[in-house]
């Protein structure tokens, strides 16, 4: 029987006059479910689901925090008070709200990201690092977060802010070639001007030549990773590892994305050699994290 509802179940997901024909039955007996399975609650890059998401109207106070600090972002957007030249030069015909939305379950585990690595780790002042940073956009809900729990931080921002280093680019990642060149680092500043008070260090340069020039944290709570190169990905994950705390986090964002396989081979390659020294574990949204176990 279990076969049966298996093989009907896989032929309607199949055949798409099969699917339609399954939403009409829905739709005459089953009006509820028909939302439920064909209108997800969320969509967006690269996954959907029909559960309760964090921004439902609800009374939980970190939900509600984030969506407050999403929103911050929206109308700082609309008033050109933040700009986001990555979606306006790379997709000019998409609607950089659009964007945002489909980006939302992203940084919702951006942001409680930095919230675990801040409750796992004992240090008072929090160490941040970001590699892959470009207008500013996921240290924006880091650092929110941060402040959300009431902590001081340094956050050290390492970019090239002028297009991709072509020469350590696998055949897959080519396509990759010149992006980025459309970047500047005094646009990126402007956007995270908004943060008074605390430190950003913002490190311009290509990974991994760039350490060298720059002096590293003693220790680092949080390190989020985004540089659509597998190379300099590890480069990164070997430079900062001996000083991520116990507790502390690195968050991919490229682990398990289509069209970034050469990423995903090398990090559960590095992973795999440190076994005992960490968990890690893989979202929907193609993001993965490490957390530090000594
Ligand atoms: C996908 S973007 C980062 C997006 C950002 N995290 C966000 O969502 O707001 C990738 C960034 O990595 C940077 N990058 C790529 N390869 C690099 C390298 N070898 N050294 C330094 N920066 C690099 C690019 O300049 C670009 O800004």
């Amino acid at each position: 029987m279990k076969k049966i509802k298996l093989f009907i179940i896989e032929s309607i997901h199949k055949y798409v006059f099969l699917e339609f024909i399954y939403r009409l039955y829905l739709q005459i007996f089953f009006p509820k479910k028909i939302s439920h399975v064909f209108k997800p609650r969320f969509s967006g890059w690269g996954m959907a689901t029909s559960n309760y998401v964090p921004w439902d109207i609800n009374k939980n106070i970190f939900f509600k925090e984030f969506i407050r600090v999403d929103e911050e972002l929206s109308s700082l957007v609309k008033t050109n008070n933040f700009a986001l030249s990555q979606f306006q030069y790379m997709f000019p015909n998409k609607n950089t709200f659009t964007f945002l939305n489909d980006l939302r379950w992203r940084h919702y585990i951006v942001y409680t990201s930095v919230s675990l690595a801040i409750k796992k780790t004992i240090n008072e002042n929090v160490n941040l690092v970001e590699c892959g940073v470009c207008d500013g956009l996921t240290i924006y809900y880091a650092l929110k977060s941060i402040i959300f729990q009431k902590r001081k931080y340094n956050a050290y921002l390492y970019d090239a802010w002028t297009g991709m280093d072509n020469s350590i680019l696998s055949d897959s990642e080519k396509r990759f070639e010149d992006e980025y060149n459309f970047l500047e680092l005094k646009k990126t500043k402007e956007n995270l001007s908004i943060f008074t008070g605390d430190s950003i260090y913002f490190n311009k340069g290509f990974i991994p030549e760039s350490f060298a020039k720059y002096k590293k944290p003693e220790k680092i709570n949080w390190l989020h990773i985004d540089l659509n190169s597998f190379k300099a990905t590890i480069n990164t994950l070997d430079h900062f590892w001996p000083e991520i705390e116990d507790g502390g986090v690195v968050l991919f964002d490229d682990y398990a994305l289509i069209g970034y396989e050469d990423t995903k081979k090398a990090i559960d390659e590095w992973i795999n050699e440190k076994v005992g020294e960490l968990t890690f574990f893989q979202y929907p949204t193609g993001q993965a994290i490490i957390i530090k176990v000594i």
